[in-house]
């Protein structure tokens, strides 16, 4: 049945050649984490771009870390989508992505060195770019909340909330346009370069000397990244609003999770983008109706890196530090983009649940359950205890998380490796009845389970 906004009576006539509603592609998908990222988003992507057009990165910047093993290889991404491996389908970085340069292209180097062309990568002439003194003040920021006793932010420290910041400020923002117009740079440049100077001496750290950036430096600088960059930025925005207006699928590639959303995740330990499904549609620069179908990522686990509280993470007893350092282990729990190690606790349905609510997904893809096996007992939180009554409600505010206290449930664990498994069926009983109380809790049903990080070690449902 067609929405009024789509109906033919709703819609103003459009020239026959150019239609204002989109022809729908039936399998443009989205997809977002459940959880507080790194949940295996890329691998996902790397499976399901074989069935879509173009794939799309719509939000955050180098903060994210994609992992996507193909034959045995891992490759580390942060920038580039992980659909890159697919030579022949367009890879684009979106209108609402974050780029630092220097890195995306020594992205490009790295990945070339290893056989995979790039000639597939689109970047938005319109994305925003991240410049040292975002850098710079992320570290002061995150240095200051310290020094005040306030707690960090714990943030990668690429420079995303201070680029996001001049980017809905306007007047000292770079985009990625703008290096391609050395004028049009120089002329930003000696408006910005003054100003951030100002700014920076004034919030640097006492006793630390700050150097002042020079406008001629970075100009020479940023002109070179941008003739570097200059191949792969050809219209982005256009070519995506024509592939949606021409039907073909498009697959949007969540960056961070939606528990990092700046609106809708745990505020203010967040990220400064929207990286829930529904910045999806903004991010890339096309109508909200063609993100058809959303999948939810999550593990089979939670984790967590930065600041904030976490309701079940597993510290408060040696026990549970030992069962979370092993989960740490085998799951290779430490962060793709700076190495940190991940807090690590229960499976939270309560939060996860209200991801799904919040992004409206159609399908669940579960990771990482090969990580569980050997857990005598496992653990899920499915209500909050929160001033003194039990509640299935998550609310997306760190005070208010302060104050809940998981119920939990426990079930059976599986001691079997069950990386080979390849069907529902060689799964463990115990490994079926956690995933149906998952299935049951978030009432929407499991598609994917991954029991490897290779693309193979995955059960489609
Ligand atoms: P920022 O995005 O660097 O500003 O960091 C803000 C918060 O989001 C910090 O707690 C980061 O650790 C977290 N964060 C940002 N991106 C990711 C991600 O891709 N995975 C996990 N945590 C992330």
């Amino acid at each position: 049945m067609s929405t009024p906004a789509t109906s033919p009576s709703a819609t103003p006539t459009p020239k026959p050649h150019e239609p204002a509603t989109p022809v729908m592609a039936a399998t443009s998908t989205a997809i977002v984490g459940l959880q507080w990222g790194d949940e295996g988003k890329g691998k996902i992507v790397n499976l399901l771009t074989d069935r879509h057009d173009a794939i799309v990165r719509y939000n955050g910047g180098a903060n994210a870390g994609h992992s996507v093993v193909v034959k045995g290889e891992r490759f580390a991404l942060h920038l580039i989508p992980s659909g890159i491996m697919h030579a022949d389908k367009p890879a684009i970085v979106g209108p609402g992505v974050v780029i630092d340069p220097e890195w995306l292209l020594k992205e490009v180097a790295g990945l070339r060195n290893r056989g995979v062309s790039c000639e597939n990568l689109v970047i938005s002439d319109h994305a925003h770019v991240v410049m040292p003194w975002h850098k710079l003040e992320d570290e002061l920021r995150e240095a200051f909340l310290s020094a005040n006793s306030v707690e960090p932010i714990g943030t990668t420290r690429r420079g995303i909330g201070p680029c996001y910041a001049d980017k809905a400020q306007r007047s000292t923002a770079i985009r990625v346009a703008d290096l391609l117009r050395p004028k049009v740079l120089s002329q930003k440049l000696a408006t910005i370069v003054p100003f951030k100077n100002a700014v920076l001496a004034a919030i640097a750290r006492p006793g630390s000397t700050f150097v002042p950036y020079d406008h001629r430096t970075q100009l020479e600088q940023f002109a070179a990244l941008g003739e570097q960059l200059r191949p792969f930025v050809t219209g982005a925005s256009k070519l995506l609003l024509d592939m949606a207006h021409s039907g073909k699928s498009i697959l949007f590639e969540g960056a961070n999770a939606t528990l990092l959303d700046v609106d809708h995740g745990t505020y203010p330990f967040v990220t400064s983008s929207t990286c829930s499904a529904l910045g999806a549609p903004a991010g890339a620069g096309v109508p909200f109706t063609c993100v058809r179908s959303i999948l939810g990522v999550m593990k089979a686990y939670s984790t967590r890196v930065g600041g904030g509280v976490m309701p079940t993470e597993l510290i408060n007893s040696d026990a549970d530090r030992a069962i979370a350092d092993g989960i740490r282990q085998r799951g290779r729990e430490f962060g793709t983009t700076t190495g940190r190690p991940r807090r690590v606790g229960w499976l939270d349905l309560v939060a996860v649940r209200y991801s799904a609510r919040l992004n409206g997904v159609h399908g669940l893809c579960l990771m990482l359950l090969d990580v569980l096996a050997g857990v005598d007992t496992l653990m899920v939180a499915d209500r909050y205890e929160v001033d003194g009554s039990p509640t299935n409600t998550f609310v997306p505010d760190a005070h208010w998380l302060a104050g809940a206290r998981p119920i939990y449930r426990s079930f059976p664990g599986f001691s079997a490796d069950i990386t080979a498994a390849r069907t529902l069926g060689e799964l463990p009983t115990q490994a079926r009845t956690y995933m149906e109380f998952i299935e049951q809790t978030i009432g929407v049903p499991i598609r994917f389970v991954s029991v490897g990080p290779d693309r193979a070690q995955t059960i489609e449902c």
